[in-house]
Parts: C-alpha cells; sequence; structure tokens
C-alpha cells in the first residue's frame, strides 16, 4: 500500500469534522513518521479546511515532522561506550545495506537511519535502538539478517 492510500485510509476513520484534525495529523504521524505536503493536502481538502491552517497546525506541535522520515528509524548509539566498542562499525554496515548514509532515508521511504548519543544501556553496548527495541551488543554480521527479519520497528 503507497503513501496516498495509507492516508486516505486514516482520513476516513475519522468524520469529516474540522475538529479532528489534530487527530488525523497526529495519525498521519504515527503512520508514516512525517506529514509531507501531500497529506497536508489531503487533510485539508478532507476536512473542508484551508491548507493554510493544516499548516499551521503542523508547525505548532512539534511532535509532528514536516521532515521526510522512514516508516521504521533505525538509531545507532554513537556514545563512549559504544563508540568504544564498535558502533562505527555497525553503523557503516547499516548504511551498506540500506543503501543511504546516516539522517537519510531509504528509497522505498522504510527505513531511516539515525545517530544518537547515549541511550542508557552502556552495558550492552553497542546498541541499537529500533521503536521500543532495544539491540544490544550488535556487530556488524548481525545487520543483514535482522534485516531480513524485519526485526527493526
Ligand atoms: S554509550 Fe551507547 S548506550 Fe551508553
Amino acid at each position: 500500500m503507497g503513501e496516498i492510500d495509507r492516508i486516505a485510509e486514516v482520513l476516513h476513520k475519522h468524520k469529516q469534522d474540522p475538529r479532528y484534525l489534530l487527530a488525523i495529523l497526529l495519525d498521519i504521524q504515527e503512520s508514516e513518521n512525517y506529514i509531507s505536503i501531500e497529506a497536508m493536502r489531503a487533510a485539508a481538502e478532507y476536512l473542508g479546511v484551508s491548507e493554510s491552517r493544516v499548516f499551521a497546525v503542523v508547525t505548532f506541535y512539534r511532535t509532528l515532522s514536516q521532515k521526510k522520515k522512514g516508516r521504521k528509524i533505525i538509531r545507532v548509539c554513537m556514545g563512549t561506550a559504544c563508540h568504544l566498542r564498535g558502533s562505527t562499525a555497525v553503523l557503516h554496515e547499516l548504511e551498506k545495506k540500506l543503501g543511504i548514509k546516516s539522517g537519510g532515508v531509504t528509497e522505498d521511504g522504510e527505513y531511516t537511519l539515525e545517530t544518537v548519543n547515549c541511550v542508557g544501556a552502556c552495558a550492552l553496548a553497542p546498541v541499537v535502538t529500533s521503536g521500543d527495541i532495544t539491540f544490544g551488543r550488535m556487530e556488524p554480521s548481525k545487520v543483514a539478517e535482522l534485516l531480513a527479519k524485519g526485526a527493526f520497528a
């Protein structure tokens, strides 16, 4: 299912009432991890409100992102403990397998790859997180298998 279809599905879960604008935008954010221009236009049209009103809401709420992100976000910890235990090699393997650099989004919109500082799990270093999941003692050799299993959230 493409982005437009997923957005249409989100829209139709809500009544065509401008009071649901924020709820719709939060649902789109959850589904797509960002709010595209197309999504804003679709929400405006569905609710019969101006695009500028939708844009104003998106820019006001920090949880709503206009920056394109993948539906799954993989974060590689680059804090001191993780760095010392080889997180750079894990990051490079993820970049290679996903075909993107840190900060990028895969062509299909599935993954965003980011680096973060200490996530508070230094005993498990090097650490990669995705959604609520923490992958400890990561090694470059585990990357392909985790991607193939769809282990990232
Ligand atoms: S440095 Fe990576 S979890 Fe602390």
